[in-house]
């Protein structure tokens, strides 16, 4: 790992294990992009920033027409002086203009790497990681564009973001502030996205790029069930093994935009950050503002290669939970068992019969407060309804002393018409005075942009967590945000409340862990709804889908885990027929796809025949046997296709290659669907070594990684399942 600058050549380049990354100065101060990919070894690499004009290309005065910004591949581009492309900011200043510049004034290289204020984002111990930061001046203003990058030595992934400074001597308003900019030579790639609704979350999508702006957003105060704020770009004979890809994800959990263009002479831009339709700032003199980080990353390996950085990063680097690295316990949730349909000895029970079959926790879902019984009240009521459930502290610690620990969901961003809170404090409504408001779920959306909202919802939720033995939590989000206005804010300052709400729930996640440091947070959005890189900082899992259905999770875990570790994504066992898809499988499948995940059950456990009983108490036996790899292994997708096909298997492999659990899935049969043989090759593996599969011989790595096992026999039918656990001496 190193950052260097070539005093000579003006070039920076960012060494990380296996890629450089290098930019230079140009003759104006503007900044250039050279180069990002497989480590190279020569210190000048500036030739690359020669370029032949094109006809309609302005140049800043001073320069050549080869040196147009408009033909070059920039760092980070401004608005409105040359370079005609989607650019990255713009900030407007007293006498209107929006022209914006970016020109060198000075860097730093240094150890370490500061937190951002109020925002997640990436650490390490001081000596592992390096920071560069460069210093631009928009010359129309005087403000400080200080881009800053972040390398460390046990990852390829390097760490952006943005800040602006009002070095000027008036206020200015930031109107676009992209946290990263990649601009390509080419436009031969594909761009690989994660697309989907509700119930049918991160599906993968490959597209390959056209001229002209592609790309995707959020404009609902949260990251959304529809796209997920990351992006690969992959060399056209990219596969999860091989080819050149590329990856941008953004630590940020509101409405942001991933922008990509392709021009005429083919070259492409591709930018993540906040999405400025819903986002401008007000920059008094004096004053800073941060942009969320993006991490960008890059693999020679495929698809697979790239994931697996990603996720090794996200565990060690972004993902602050001291759960991070520990068996989560195995949870049964009370949801699809009763609804609102509870009492406490309901919940006792079902926490009785599931201590029996070595389920650990059980989750209090939806309606044990205020006067919850349907969804329409009471959300902001975070007292506890004792008709339904009694005294809280005596339930749970009933539940606990059947071995189970306890958790309980809450909405805290929430807050129904028909409540206490509602009655006390319209005014903590997000809504613009005078106008109709629009309802989610029959619920509307706190004002999250307001210090008071945070203090109460602190104090409402730190009290629960104070009465009782309150592990766990499940954070839910069941509404996007609509008539974004503060009342707390003057009109200048109404573009900062969707950015200003982001950063309140980020602070009542922070003062929760700091009250609570081992409080276990489970995200949750209607599903996956709210499942990215931000959210991650603070809670180590999020719920995956409200689909369960176990053949709808193959293609949605294995979309999330373009980005995502296993470790984080929520996976249970629920009933059949399944609710959401009205389907029925075997209770075998349901599992294996649930053991990608943190595993645990979403069912009445109080009614199992004695056949599934046995069958819950296997798949935890197998939990308990396999989580430490899935947990900590290197996770390969085998099959292409993230989960489209009618088969698919992904595997994880020990750190010291000795381990592999491999698991093989079929959703549809039909006649003579594959060929006789069907053989899946396991990567990641060590040649030389001899691996023994459980029931099923032995084999060289060699052997495994190139030829593959057959597995046509043990795939036959709808949604089967099967695993693989290989071990070497
Ligand atoms: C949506 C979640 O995804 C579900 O699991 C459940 O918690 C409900 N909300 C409760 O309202």
């Amino acid at each position: 790992m190193q950052i260097s600058f070539s005093r000579k050549t003006k070039m920076f380049r960012l060494d990380t294990q296996n890629s450089t990354y290098a930019m230079m100065i140009g003759h104006g101060g503007e900044l250039r992009h050279l180069y990002y990919g497989a480590s190279i070894a020569d210190d000048d690499i500036t030739a690359f920033a020669h370029r032949r004009d094109r006809a309609f290309s302005p140049y800043p005065e001073g320069l050549t027409s080869e040196e147009s910004l408009n033909i070059a591949c920039l760092e980070y581009s401004t608005f409105g002086n040359g370079d005609f492309h989607n650019t990255a900011a713009a900030l407007r200043k007293q006498n209107g203009t929006a022209v914006t510049s970016a020109v060198y004034k000075t860097h730093t290289i240094t150890k370490g790497k500061a937190p951002l204020p109020g925002l997640p984002a990436s650490f390490a111990p001081e000596k592992q990681v390096q920071t560069l930061e460069i210093t631009l001046t928009d010359t129309f203003s005087g403000a400080l564009i200080v881009l800053r990058y972040s390398i460390f030595d046990d990852s390829d992934v390097i760490a952006r973001s943005v800040k602006i400074v009002n070095k000027s001597k008036e206020t200015i308003r930031i109107e676009k502030l992209m946290s990263a900019q990649l601009d390509f030579d080419s436009m031969q790639y594909d761009m690989v996205y994660l697309q989907g609704k509700w119930a049918r979350e991160r599906h993968a999508m490959r597209t390959p790029l056209q001229p002209g702006m592609q790309g995707f957003r959020s404009a609902r105060g949260s990251s959304g069930h529809q796209y997920n704020p990351g992006v690969v770009l992959a060399s056209k004979n990219a596969t999860e093994q091989q080819g050149e890809v590329y990856g941008m994800l953004l630590l940020y959990s509101g409405s942001y935009a991933v922008e990509v263009e392709a021009d005429e002479y083919e070259s492409t831009r591709a930018m993540i950050g906040i999405n400025r339709e819903t986002f401008s700032w007000t920059l008094e003199k004096g004053a800073e503002f941060n942009s969320p980080e993006a991490l960008i990353m890059f693999s020679a390996n495929g698809f697979s290669g790239l994931s697996a950085q990603s996720h090794a990063f996200l565990t060690d680097h972004v993902i602050r939970s001291p759960w991070k690295h520990v068996k989560r316990p195995i949870l049964v949730n009370n949801w699809e068992a009763t609804y609102f349909d509870f009492t406490d000895s309901k919940i006792y029970d079902l926490a009785k019969s599931a201590s029996k079959l070595g389920i650990e926790m059980l989750v209090l879902d939806d309606g044990w407060f205020g006067e919850r019984n349907g969804d329409n009240s009471s959300l902001g009521d975070w007292f506890v309804n004792k008709k339904k459930v009694g005294d809280l502290g005596r339930l749970v610690a009933r539940i606990n002393k059947l071995g189970m620990k306890f958790g309980l969901w809450f909405e805290p961003e929430m807050i129904s018409e028909i409540s206490e809170l509602y009655k006390t404090h319209p005014e903590w409504v997000l809504s613009v005075p005078g106008g109709k408001r629009s309802l989610g779920r029959n619920q509307m959306v706190l004002d999250m942009s307001r210090g008071e909202v945070v203090d109460y919802l602190f104090e409402a939720i730190a009290g629960i967590l104070r009465s009782a033995n309150i592990e766990y939590i499940k954070w839910d989000m069941n509404r996007n945000l609509t008539e974004i206005h503060s009342s707390a804010l003057p009109p200048e300052q109404q573009g900062e409340v969707a950015h200003r709400y982001v950063l309140g729930v980020y602070e009542l996640h922070e003062r929760l862990l700091n009250e609570f440091p081992n409080l276990l947070i489970e995200g949750c959005s209607g599903g996956g709804g709210r499942f990215d890189a931000g959210m991650l900082y603070y809670v180590p899992q999020i719920w995956c889908s409200d689909d369960t259905d176990a053949i709808e999770r193959v293609s949605i875990q294995l979309g999330t885990s373009l980005f995502y570790p296993s470790a984080t994504m929520g996976a249970h066992v629920s009933v059949c027929p399944n609710h959401q898809t009205h389907r029925s499988v075997s209770f075998q499948f349901r599992g294996d796809v649930a053991l990608a995940g943190t595993f645990g059950y979403e069912l009445d456990v109080t009614r199992l025949d004695k056949e599934d009983q046995q069958m819950i108490r296997e798949q935890v036996a197998r939990y308990h046997k396999y989580n430490d790899l899935i947990r900590e292994g290197t996770f390969h997708r085998i099959t292409e296709g993230f989960g489209h096909g009618d088969i698919a298997a992904w595997c994880w492999v020990s750190a010291d290659r000795k381990e592999a659990l491999v698991t093989a899935v079929r959703k549809f049969d039909s006649p003579c669907a594959q060929s006789p043989v069907f053989r899946l090759r396991i990567p990641g593996l060590d040649a030389a070594r001899k691996y023994t599969i459980e029931n099923g011989g032995a084999f060289h790595g060699s052997t495994l990684m190139n030829a593959g096992i057959n597995v046509s026999n043990d795939l036959r039918g709808n949604a089967v399942s099967a695993l693989y656990h290989l071990k070497a001496k």
